[in-house]
């Protein structure tokens, strides 16, 4: 897939005609965050089947639709739904929504999801504040014709990640008593968890934290010029750390339980943004 600018803004032009504000702030809600959409004012929801040229949710608990809300005096919208490329999307796909949400005018995208916990010194449950990534799997989602209205064909990715943005989390995490780590996520493609030798391979080559989502819709925010903060919750230690295998029920457990923490500290930061 190597689409040009105008299928990115037939979805756009759809939105703009039933969006209620033009939104500041993108919030895209990983398995654990769903509840945070709850917490929206006045909100307006559009089906992500009903936008041209949208890709369609497929897994289990990701609602699929595009809620526009307010929320600590600023406009949001959010993506109940995400799409991951174990569910046989392109990493071209997985760009589309970050480039729809651009051309409505949003600036900053607040990433989040679930990973293994790869540093030794993380417990179940932490928090992780995206330093940086590494992804080695696969090609890059901005692969193919550059569309220059996006971005450069070559980008600097040096400061993807916010460090303002995330210097505003920490101190809104230390406010709340949250405890937070700060770290590199490794992108992995699942949908199977890792193994032990990869993990460790993962852990040698500095990953913190290891995930199968965020890393591709992060690199086509950063083409774009969005200020990103990418928050992870550390469901269970990745592959190996601990004696018992990984299950998906431990890691959605640990994300209901985290929920509520999860939300606040992402409204906190939203009141400071
Ligand atoms: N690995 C990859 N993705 C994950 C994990 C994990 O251990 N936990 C939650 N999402």
């Amino acid at each position: 897939m190597n689409e040009p600018y105008e299928f990115y803004e037939a979805g756009a032009d759809y939105v703009r005609t039933r969006m209620p504000f033009a939104p500041q702030i993108a919030v895209i809600l990983g398995s654990s965050l769903g509840p945070f959409a709850e917490r929206l004012q006045n909100t307006v929801e559009i089906d992500y089947h009903e936008v041209p040229n949208f890709p369609v949710s497929t897994a289990p608990g990701h609602a699929g639709k595009l809620m526009f809300g307010e929320l600590a005096g600023k406009k949001l919208v959010c993506l109940a739904g995400r799409f991951h490329s174990y569910e046989g999307y392109d990493f071209e796909q997985l760009t589309q929504p970050v480039r729809l949400l651009k051309l409505l005018g949003v600036r900053a995208l607040i990433v989040t999801n679930a990973a293994g916990g790869v540093n030794l010194a993380y417990h179940r449950g932490d928090f992780m504040l995206i330093a940086d990534h590494i992804k080695l799997n696969g090609s890059s989602p901005m692969r193919g014709r550059n569309v220059d209205e996006f971005g450069p064909r070559f980008f600097d990715v040096t400061r993807m990640y916010t460090p303002e943005l995330r210097a505003l989390a920490k101190t809104c995490a230390d406010e709340l008593g949250i405890r937070v780590q700060e770290g590199v996520y490794f992108f992995m493609p699942g949908p199977q968890f890792e193994t032990p030798a990869e993990v460790r391979a993962a852990r040698v080559l500095g990953a913190d934290a290891v995930g199968m989502s965020t890393v591709p819709e992060a690199i086509a925010a950063a083409h774009c010029g969005y200020e990103i903060l990418g928050v992870t919750l550390c469901a269970n230690m990745a592959a190996g750390v601990l004696p018992q295998p990984l299950s998906g029920e431990e890691v959605n457990e640990m994300a209901e339980q985290s929920a509520p923490h999860f939300s606040s500290l992402i409204l906190g930061c939203l009141e400071r943004l």
